[in-house]
């Protein structure tokens, strides 16, 4: 009676992991009509942030880019990447004809501490490694153009400045919150000497359309999915109500700033919620925390942590899951794509970061489930964002409709949307579940007329490029 009894409460505790990871799949539930859905609450957003300041927790910022690079830039030009989980440095040589004839890219992880100490420090290692870099590669700096990609929020005063709307990811300078960034860059670069300044202040997701445009004229959009999540895209003029004195030209590149979006149709789970607890910000970038990089392996590690609770599934020695962020997302992504038949690398993972021993496979099995749920709920939204965007330009094939519609307006045209991003390009299953969602959205005519195309350093190449671009009209127009 004893074994029966042992066997029994056995059984009731796997069965409340097991809950646990249904009630997580009915949470995070995105059935195609519900991303119809969020894709329409967000054009409507749209709508709603260009018509006034604040009238959407959509910020639609205008970027003042108003011509998008076409292939015609020439010349050496440098860029800054600040936003992700690295910084970059480049250095970009061009021909005519789209031609990148040189480019040398230099990666370096920005130390934490700088990400939460004072502005002056975090500009000062910028400038620091820019000018360093620029020595090692014999070059000058003289007079030449800097495009600077800054992952941000920021009211653009015009191509070249720009304040500081607020932080978002991880970092949190607060005296650098209402600051110009570029003039912040160019006061660090003088003190280091460097004799250029800053010619275009981009946003990466601005960055990548440019890129996108310079190789392919079609580009209408442009999406990040890395650390953090958001596009871009261009608007006519004549949408837009707000701040019309920024208007220069029938077109401008809106930055959508679409991590702050709260999909209505989506239910937080307890486990999203969880991600704001004791900070003011309680549903902030709620979009960004179900999509993006520096989120997905936390809400994972929220949910395991929950099922040790509730059962006995990874036994009872001292693990690891209580510490908040120690289960990133790539190691989310490992375990996820674990093709072996015994879920060797789950086995791993599991061990190595979370200091969980000897899990056995139906265990592992529900691991998998949890972070394949988390996977296909956040590049499921990513989807219904895309298509919010294609949307808002008429090109999710609404106005297509009946053969007498076509007659008037013509064929769905092409559209490019230009994507860069690790967790976009470093996960296949992500890509597979945001390729099948936009299928479904869109429905397989004008799905095929839409195109995804990686721009690898894209933010960072495109700032380089918008900074050539800006360079030569400034020439044209001065005295
Ligand atoms: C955050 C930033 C946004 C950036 C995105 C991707 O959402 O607010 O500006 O484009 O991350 O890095």
């Amino acid at each position: 009676a004893t074994l029966v009894s042992r066997r029994t409460a056995a059984r009731r505790r796997w069965n409340r992991a097991v809950a646990v990871v249904r009630e997580l799949e009915e949470g995070c539930a995105t059935p195609t009509e519900r991303l119809r859905r969020v894709a329409n609450s967000l054009a409507i957003e749209m709508f709603a942030g260009l018509a006034s300041e604040g009238a959407s927790k959509v910020r639609m910022l205008l970027t003042c880019v108003d011509a998008l690079p076409d292939g015609s830039e020439e010349g050496i030009y440098y860029a800054i990447d600040l936003g992700g989980t690295s910084f970059r440095v480049m250095k970009l040589e061009l021909g005519s004809g789209s031609m990148v004839v040189n480019k040398k890219v230099e990666h370096q992880p920005i130390p934490e501490e700088l990400t939460k100490g004072s502005s002056e420090d975090l500009f000062n290692m910028i400038a620091f490694a820019l000018k360093n870099f620029i020595e090692r590669e014999g070059g000058s700096a003289e007079g030449k153009a800097l495009g600077f990609t800054f992952s941000f929020p920021v009211r653009q005063a015009s191509i070249s400045s720009g304040s500081l709307i607020r932080w978002t990811k991880e970092f949190s300078i607060e005296e650098a919150v209402g600051k110009d960034v570029a003039q912040c860059l160019n006061e660090a670069l003088v003190r280091n000497g460097l004799n250029l300044q800053v010619t275009a202040l981009v946003n990466n997701a601005v960055g990548t359309l440019a890129m996108g445009h310079y190789y392919d004229e079609d580009t209408v959009a442009s999406v990040i999915i890395g650390a953090g999540t958001n596009a871009s895209y261009i608007e006519r003029s004549v949408a837009i109500t707000k701040s019309r004195c920024l208007l220069t030209s029938e077109l401008m590149v809106v930055n959508v700033e679409w991590g702050s979006f709260r999909p209505p149709q989506i239910p937080l789970t307890p486990y999203d919620i969880c991600f704001n607890d004791g900070t003011h910000n309680h549903y902030d970038q709620a979009f960004e925390k179900m999509i993006s990089g520096v989120y997905l392996g936390e809400i994972a590690r929220l949910v395991l942590q929950r099922m040790a609770q509730e059962s006995d599934v990874f036994g009872s020695s001292m693990n690891c899951l209580s510490t908040p962020f120690i289960l990133s997302t790539p190691c989310l992504a490992a375990i996820r794509d674990d093709d072996s038949p015994d879920l060797r690398a789950v086995g791993r993972v599991l061990e190595q970061q979370l200091k969980i021993k000897d899990v056995p496979l139906k265990t592992r099995k529900l691991v998998m489930r949890v972070c394949d749920i988390i996977t296909q709920r956040a590049a499921r939204l990513a989807a219904a964002g895309i298509v919010a965007v294609l949307q808002k330009i008429g090109r999710d094939g609404t106005l297509c409709g009946t053969t007498e519609a076509r007659k008037i307006r013509g064929e769905p045209k092409r559209s490019v949307v230009a994507i860069e991003g690790g967790l976009y390009q470093g996960y296949s299953i992500f890509r597979e579940y945001l390729n099948e969602a936009l299928d479904e959205i869109l429905g397989d005519e004008i799905a095929s007329t839409v195109t995804l195309r990686v721009m690898e350093e894209g933010s960072g190449i495109g700032a380089a490029l918008l900074a050539a671009s800006y360079l030569s009209t400034r020439q044209q127009h001065s005295p």
